[in-house]
């Protein structure tokens, strides 16, 4: 299956993210951004939000519930 980079600026795929939100039971932004430094570059990948001219297909509010 191919990967699907979710962070781009740190090469951080969806299912390494997927991974740790699971082991760890992650439920806000700011601990998975602290965890896995996705989202700590240009920032545009951490909610739609923040992609304001829809840069990036999945953003890390998206995976969370
Ligand atoms: S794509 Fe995640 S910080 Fe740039």
């Amino acid at each position: 299956m191919e990967e699907i980079e979710v962070c781009i600026c740190k090469r951080i795929t969806l299912s390494e993210l997927l991974e740790v939100i699971d082991n760890e039971g992650i439920k806000d932004i700011q601990t998975l951004i602290e965890k896995t430094k996705a989202g700590t570059v240009c920032k545009m990948c951490i909610s739609p939000e923040d992609d304001p001219y829809g840069e990036r297909d999945i953003h890390l509010s998206e995976l969370l519930r």
